[in-house]
């Protein structure tokens, strides 16, 4: 963690709370995100981390807490309302439309926009990811599963957002694909984009992140700068409950009040 912060967040989340109708999931979470950078918010299943992007992005309603969008508060705003100030996500499942071709479910992730604009969207996108523009022509529901989810990822950015929502990439996949899709979403931080990653895939998640969050039962129960965590390992041990100390120091400035 470097001691001067060269930005301001794109995203600040404060002491969040959400859930579905009487059920609280979700307590007390806060965070940040940076431009160009990537904090992962880690947790077992049932931890909360999709409630956690829903309420963010705005699907679910916000029990308590605040949403900051690039310093505006965007609590009470629509999930459209956000989108269209720059936030976009990429929810669980690697969502593609499996009877449309590449290049089609790229031009539906720039709907609303201005149809001239989006080639460039489009190329970028393609820039990003070269194994896309190989397949432009080829029906999405063909593609291999992390070819997918590079598919999701790029619907999502044709939007051109400045902050990314990213549920579990790395579900569903081969160990060497995952790889595969961090390499290309730590290739997403230089274009400046901000990103939210959620992961159960910790030491995957880790090697992309600048900064990390441990969500334990609706909780986040750390903050650190990845840079802190030296052993992902142990960390993935210690939020599965297996071993005590976590290895990690945590921030001043992200330590929860
Ligand atoms: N639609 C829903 N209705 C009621 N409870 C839900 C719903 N979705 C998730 N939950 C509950 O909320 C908790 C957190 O789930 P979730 O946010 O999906 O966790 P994670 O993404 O970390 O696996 C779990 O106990 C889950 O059963
Ligand atoms: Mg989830």
């Amino acid at each position: 963690m470097t001691v001067t912060e060269p930005t301001e967040p794109i995203l600040r989340v404060e002491h969040l709370a959400t859930g579905y109708d009487d059920l609280q999931v979700v307590w007390d979470v806060s965070l940040e995100v940076r431009p160009g950078r990537l904090t992962a918010l880690l947790g077992r299943n049932g931890a909360g981390k999709t409630s956690t992007l829903r309420a963010i992005s705005g699907l679910n309603r916000l029990t308590g807490g605040t949403v900051e969008l690039a310093g505006e508060d965007v609590s009470r705003l629509p999930p459209h309302r956000r989108v269209r100030r720059g936030m976009a996500y990429v929810q669980e499942g690697k969502r593609v439309f499996h009877r449309q071709t590449v290049e089609q479910n790229l031009l539906l992730g720039g709907y609303g926009r201005r149809r001239a604009a989006l080639r460039p969207s489009v190329d970028k996108v393609y820039d990003l990811f070269p194994v896309l523009a190989e397949r432009r022509g080829l029906l999405a529901g063909a593609m291999s599963g992390g070819q997918q989810q590079m598919l999701a990822i790029g619907q999502a950015l044709m939007a051109e957002p400045s902050l990314l929502l990213l549920d579990e990439p790395s579900g569903g996949l081969a160990p060497v694909i995952v790889a595969e899709v961090m390499d290309r979403v730590a290739e997403l931080k230089r274009t400046g984009l901000g990103i939210l990653l959620v992961e159960q895939a910790v030491e995957a998640a880790v090697a992309v992140a600048d900064d990390v969050a441990l969500l334990d039962i609706g909780r986040v129960v750390l903050t650190a700068a990845a840079q802190d965590v030296a052993d992902p390992a142990v960390l993935r041990d210690a939020y599965f409950g297996r071993t005590a100390p976590v290895p990690a120091k945590p921030l001043s400035r992200n330590e929860l009040a």
